[in-house]
């Protein structure tokens, strides 16, 4: 499992308290510009779409430093300085005469041939509901708004929960995960990964859902039954 990380930005909608999570994960599958829009668009929301230097600081640390494609095509010679796009370039950057922008290891982007093979970010939305729901009642609500209750959160990904935490109304707050067949498992039905550990004991009925501890920014086994706020994702 990738390295996840986050990057948190409030918004308020309709009186319902939601706090929006910028996600990126590190393709390392060498590939061109537009297969890798492709791949992200269909696995996640989109290939990398970079927009503050705190985000950019967290996608350059979700691939541990490794060159890839954002999802940006730019051509710097119709570029003007009222296009509010923001831009990391390394110095002397972007070449002229190609349009597809790839971050280098430390984080400064240029722009390259499209048709060339890089590895790629790709991103998606986590999103923190502020109502409280039973664990299967805030999965209907996420697949009814969004496209689901969040699965395969990495341990990096849930700090950046947790520096929302004093906005949660409950201190444990409902993740996609669930004990099924003797196993937890995502909701995507992907395993829980080695970013991430729950407890080894084998829980009872209701006790099968995973929450995460906000103040300790660890998972636990709830009671599905428990009224939580939840994190959704948005494909
Ligand atoms: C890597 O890319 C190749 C060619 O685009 C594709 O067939 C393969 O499924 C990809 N693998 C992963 C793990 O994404
Ligand atoms: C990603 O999307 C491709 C289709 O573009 C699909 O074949 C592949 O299985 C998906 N990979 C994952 C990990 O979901
Ligand atoms: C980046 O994402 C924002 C939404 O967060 C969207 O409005 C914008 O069009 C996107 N930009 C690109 C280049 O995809
Ligand atoms: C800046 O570029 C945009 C298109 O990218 C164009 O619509 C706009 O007129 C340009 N502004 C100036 C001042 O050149
Ligand atoms: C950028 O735009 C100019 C003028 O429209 C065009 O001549 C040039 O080929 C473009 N460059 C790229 C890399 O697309
Ligand atoms: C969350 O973790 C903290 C610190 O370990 C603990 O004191 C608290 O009781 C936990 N909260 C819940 C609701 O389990």
């Amino acid at each position: 499992m990738k390295l996840l990380l986050v990057l948190l930005l409030l918004a308020l909608a309709c009186g319902e308290a939601v706090g929006w999570i910028r996600e990126y994960t590190f393709i390392n599958n060498i590939t061109d510009w537009a297969s890798a829009k492709t791949y992200c668009r269909n696995n996640h929301t989109g290939l990398a779409n970079v927009t503050t230097s705190v985000e950019n600081k967290r996608l350059i640390k979700s691939g541990s430093g490794s060159e890839g494609w954002l999802g940006l095509q730019v051509n710097i010679t119709t570029l003007n300085d009222s296009d509010p796009t923001f831009f990391n370039w390394c110095p002397g950057c972007p070449s002229k005469y190609v349009k597809c922008v790839f971050t280098n290891t430390e984080g400064f982007w240029n722009t390259g041939f499209c048709m060339n093979k890089k590895g790629f970010y790709c991103y998606r939305f986590l999103i923190l509901v502020k109502i409280k729901m039973t664990w299967e009642e805030a999965q209907d609500y996420c697949r009814a708004k969004y496209t689901g209750l969040a699965s395969v959160i990495s341990e990096a990904s849930l700090q950046q929960v947790i520096e929302e935490s004093a906005q949660t109304q409950t201190e444990n707050v409902w993740t996609g995960l669930s004990f099924i067949n003797g196993i937890w498992l995502w909701v995507s039905r992907e395993l829980l990964g080695d970013q991430v550990s729950m407890p080894p004991q084998c829980p009872a009925p209701p006790y099968r859902c995973g929450s995460v501890n906000t103040t300790s920014n660890t998972l636990n086994i709830q009671n599905c039954n428990d009224k939580l706020n939840f994190v959704c994702f948005k494909k």
